[in-house]
């Protein structure tokens, strides 16, 4: 079976290693005039309007990220909580012109500004909006038709009758258009895919929470089933996650058959570029079977080696309270990368805070994967150096005291935000025990989750007054800075955080 072909995963992931000398000796130029439109947009399909008065959540955005509500008390769904999601995850939320182009910025930190995720609904028990599966277009907040009916038992049948999404109020899927991504980052977008959809998810879950409404991320389903509903070719745009939103007593009800669907698009440039080892990871990831499906949904991870993260010398650091944070709805709208740090500490509570928020495992069928590191360059109340956050007991530990300023500038490709942030979070994987768990989709799972955690670390920095902003890294240099302690794991994503340069506080 293709997912279990681990070697898949291993190769890809070599291969797509950034270091000093691969970004020299295999540079890439983007060619502007072919840049891929960042929606998708159905022509000749019909679209009702989501309302467009919103009246986003004020419920304090720390509580909205450390809460998880339970299914057997999630509130219901109606048109307004259900735009409020899809507005918090992936709305279009500023524009600006620079010289000739407009640029589309939206809810969640895309790499490259790119916006590859895709969000379909299948909408059940949604008051107010009529059943059906639907494509949700950021552009203009609408959503266009694509299926009358009740999809959500299809959908079920599909991720092994998962009952989360058998009794949900609507279902989300997201998929990942590759060449959005690839016109830039090549091949290695299918990382890139997997971190956008994560920081979508993060908001998505947490504007969820603001609702009272229950979530539950699912990654293990036969994609052939989705690709088939959602009317996708599967080289071109993968399933990435469904989300089980809310819960209702009555179950959804049969699905009709699925007829192909054969939907016009827009094209999203003149010329698409394939690229075949991104194409190669995404089929060998593929699961195919109600089989396949069962055995990574009920798979269990390895127990991880004993970590000396039990060090006496851990620090517990007070965290900040919930009340003391922006309300959701304002932190969404002002949140955006930071373009430049101020070489400014914030203090160690607010770090403290930002990892605590950062580490919220979500509502998953997938266990945590992820380990956190840190390199701090600056914040009040803490010693300088290279830490490992331990996301159990919300503790740091100091690997090595220091000034490593120019170090985390190196590693995360030479940026100089990684040099002047307040400390840089970097977020990583022993993908050998994902990928004997879970075969191939163990990585794509693992990159996901760091995603999400990035995106939660975003939200916790602008909910604070502080910045934070995505970053890429050179693979192996990053492990072994962190080694002796992070041997045999490999770097999935960098945050910054820290005092925006602009936006200095006094
Ligand atoms: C996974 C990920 C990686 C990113 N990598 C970088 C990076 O290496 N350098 C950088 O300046 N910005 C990086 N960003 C920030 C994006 O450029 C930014 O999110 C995008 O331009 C959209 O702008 P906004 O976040 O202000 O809405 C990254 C964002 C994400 C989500």
């Amino acid at each position: 079976m293709a997912n279990d072909y681990i070697e898949a995963a291993r190769v890809f992931h070599e291969i797509t290693k950034h270091s000093y000398t691969s970004v020299r000796s295999s540079p890439h130029f983007l060619d502007w005039d072919n840049k891929p439109l960042p929606y998708k947009i159905y022509p000749g399909s019909a679209s009702v309007a989501l309302p467009r008065d919103l009246n986003l959540s004020s419920t304090p955005t720390l509580a909205a990220l450390s809460s998880h509500v339970p299914p057997d008390f999630s509130a219901s769904i109606d048109t307004d909580s259900l735009t409020r999601i899809l507005f918090c995850a992936d709305g279009l939320t500023r524009q600006k012109r620079v010289g000739d182009d407009d640029y589309h910025f939206r809810a969640a930190a895309s790499a490259g500004a790119l916006y590859p995720i895709e969000i379909y609904v299948a909408a059940g028990d949604v008051a107010g909006f009529e059943t059906g599966l639907y494509h949700f277009s950021p552009a203009d907040l609408r959503m266009t038709g694509l299926r009358r009916g009740d999809w959500r038992s299809y959908i079920a049948d599909a991720a092994g009758k998962r009952p989360s999404i058998l009794r949900a109020r609507a279902v989300i899927a997201m998929s990942a258009i590759y060449w959005r991504s690839e016109w830039k980052y090549r091949a290695r977008a299918y990382r890139y895919c997997y971190w956008d959809a994560g920081t979508i998810l993060a908001n998505l879950l947490s504007a969820a929470a603001a609702e009272e409404i229950s979530a539950e991320v699912i990654t293990a389903f036969e994609d052939p089933a989705l690709e088939t509903l959602l009317g996708i070719d599967t080289d071109r745009e993968g399933m990435i996650a469904l989300v089980a939103l809310g819960r209702t007593d009555d179950p959804a009800t049969p699905s009709p058959s699925v007829e192909p669907l054969t939907l016009e698009t827009i094209p999203l440039s003149a010329n698409e570029v394939a690229y075949p080892d991104l194409v190669k990871i995404h089929r060998e990831s593929r699961l195919v079977t109600a089989d396949e499906v069962a055995s990574v949904a009920g798979a269990k991870l390895d127990s991880a080696p004993a970590q000396s993260s039990s060090s006496p010398s851990a620090l517990h650091l007070e965290t900040i309270t919930s009340e003391e944070s922006m309300g959701l709805g304002e932190t969404i709208l002002r949140r955006g990368s930071s373009r430049a740090f101020a070489q400014e500490p914030i203090t160690a509570e607010e770090l403290a805070t930002i990892m605590a928020a950062s580490s919220e495992h979500p509502q998953a069928d997938f266990p945590p994967l992820t380990d956190t590191y840190l390199i701090v360059n600056a914040a009040n109340g803490m010693e300088p150096g290279a830490y490992y956050y331990n996301r159990d007991a919300r503790a740091f530990e100091l690997l090595k005291p220091g000034n490593f300023r120019g170090e985390a500038g190196y590693l995360c490709l030479e940026q100089p935000l990684g040099m002047d942030c307040s400390a840089l979070i970097v977020y990583m994987a022993d993908l050998e025990r994902a990928l004997h768990a879970f075969g191939n989709r163990g990585y794509g799972d693992a990159h996901l989750e760091a995603g999400i955690l990035g995106g939660r670390a975003y939200l916790a920095a602008y909910s604070l007054g502080r910045g934070a902003t995505g970053l890429t890294f050179y693979d192996d240099d990053t492990t072994k800075f962190f080694e002796p302690h992070a041997a045999g794991k490999s770097p999935l994503l960098m945050v910054a955080v820290g005092i925006p340069r602009s936006r200095m506080k006094s």
